[in-house]
């Protein structure tokens, strides 16, 4: 990935420009921030390091340069708040899309993670403006641990995160690997819209990683164990609560505990 410049070209698929970065606190900041003076839908940001990643429920997402993609996606979408979401998960199957055209098969965990094997190897941040009841604009940050090294993993997490290279035992060109995302994620976007998540729903089903887990799951002001179901038309989780014979359907909560295979 080239770096020290900050330029924009025109990208394929419904991308509209695209701005490099050497180095940025957080592309997702970086892309918000141009949403708000009026970028238009399908400007992508990325930088080669981020001093501040940010990931889900105010973690830090490991940033360093020259060894990973870190890309966030400006969209404005024509929605109502509530489905907002599913665009998240729409980013995740682009994203096992990707690893899946370099021969590395992953898996996706509801809502935002892809996983090799029994770790985690990629992650999405989805943030929101809205007006009224429906979106104004949602920026879509995805990180991907390409090429970093076992060393590189802080203790904290060593064991629970990979990278491809740590994966296959092997490099990969960042720079494809980008283009096959944002080309996945241009037509996935492209079907979601058309059909509904239900539309790509059998390309998250055959990645489910938890489906038919133990899992233990945080709603708000609640914890329950229960079993992994799959997920719905709608991206929801399918949850069935220890105790119950029926599905429940989620649109948010934390898998905070998942059996491991
Ligand atoms: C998570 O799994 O917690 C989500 C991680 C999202 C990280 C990406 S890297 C590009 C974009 N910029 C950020 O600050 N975060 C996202």
């Amino acid at each position: 990935m080239k770096s020290g410049s900050k330029r924009e070209m025109m990208i394929g698929g419904p991308w509209t420009g695209l701005i490099r970065l050497a180095v940025t606190d957080s592309t997702n900041s970086r892309a918000m921030e141009l949403a708000e003076r009026g970028a238009p839908h399908g400007t992508v940001v990325v930088a080669d390091a981020q001093t501040g990643g940010r990931g889900r429920l105010g973690r830090r997402w490991i940033s360093p340069p020259g060894r990973n993609i870190y890309v966030s996606v400006l969209l404005r979408p024509d929605l109502p708040n509530a489905e907002a979401p599913r665009l998240s998960l729409v980013a995740g199957i682009a994203l096992a899309d990707a690893t899946e055209g370099e021969d590395v098969p992953g898996s996706l965990k509801w809502p935002n993670d892809l996983y090799l094997g029994e770790r985690k190897a990629g992650g999405i941040l989805a943030e929101m403006a809205s007006g009224g009841d429906r979106v104004r604009h949602v920026v879509i940050g995805v990180g991907i641990n390409v090429n970093l090294g076992e060393d590189e993993i802080p203790e904290e997490i060593r064991g629970k995160a990979t990278s491809l290279r740590i994966h296959a035992g092997r490099e990969f060109p960042r720079e494809a690997l980008l283009a096959s995302f944002l080309g996945a994620f241009g037509r996935r976007y492209v079907e979601f819209l058309a059909g509904g998540f239900a539309a790509i729903r059998p390309a998250w089903d055959r990645r489910d990683f938890l489906r038919g887990r133990r899992v233990l799951v945080r709603g708000p002001g609640w914890e329950a164990w229960g079993v992994a179901r799959g997920v719905d038309g709608n991206g929801a989780f399918l949850f069935r609560r220890d105790g119950s014979g029926a599905d429940e359907p989620l649109h948010s909560g934390e898998i905070v505990a998942f059996e491991t295979a």
